[in-house]
């Protein structure tokens, strides 16, 4: 059975990104999903003394075995000041020690949310410029914008959006 991480890219744990990265990943039929929590991972912050002195956390290293394992990625990023949060960023950079092509060359659903009305559009478009370096088979990208006025009762409730965002899980199972 193909597997799937579904990741959200915040250490909150009530994490919005993480809801909607989990409810987009279970739209995909006969996947295992592997949610990827942040808070399971005991990362220290990223810094080339650290690195140069202590190596790569074994954590780190046991995330990476994790995607090494994944099929693809439905990843969903949470904006702060405009980007990646501290937590993502901090293991993303550790990730990239470790291998280059963080996203292995697998292909990606690549979405954002916020409660604001731009819904992580500028992480969001800071990922879609970036990964795509580091590995990523970016297939399709979705902002999901105002998070508690259109996603109520585990649901997309705004109609259009449901139709974009059920496209775009569309063309990723394709091509997993
Ligand atoms: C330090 C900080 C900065 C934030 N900056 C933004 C921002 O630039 N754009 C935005 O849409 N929301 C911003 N927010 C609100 C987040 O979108 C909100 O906390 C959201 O729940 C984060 O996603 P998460 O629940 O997945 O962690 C910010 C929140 C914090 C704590």
């Amino acid at each position: 059975m193909k597997k799937i991480i579904a990741l959200g890219g915040s250490n909150s744990n009530n994490s919005i990104n993480k809801t909607l990265a989990i409810y987009a990943a279970k739209q995909i039929e006969n996947t295992e999903i592997l949610v990827i929590d942040l808070n399971d991972f005991n990362i220290p912050l990223y810094g080339i003394d650290l690195e140069t002195a202590d190596g790569i956390p074994s954590e780190a290293i046991r995330l990476s075995d994790l995607f090494n394992q994944a099929d693809g990625f439905v990843v969903s990023l949470a904006e702060h000041n405009g980007s990646y949060t501290a937590a993502f960023k901090n293991v993303f950079d550790w990730l990239s020690r470790i291998n280059s092509k963080v996203w292995r060359n697998k292909p990606m659903l690549l979405m954002a949310t916020s409660p604001g009305a731009r819904g992580g559009i500028s992480v969001l478009q800071s990922a879609k410029d970036r990964f795509p370096q580091m590995g990523a088979n970016l297939i399709a990208d979705f902002s999901l914008p105002s998070f508690f006025d259109n996603f109520t009762e585990n649901d997309i409730s705004n109609k259009e959006l449901k139709i974009d965002l059920t496209d775009k899980i569309n063309k990723f199972k394709i091509e997993i």
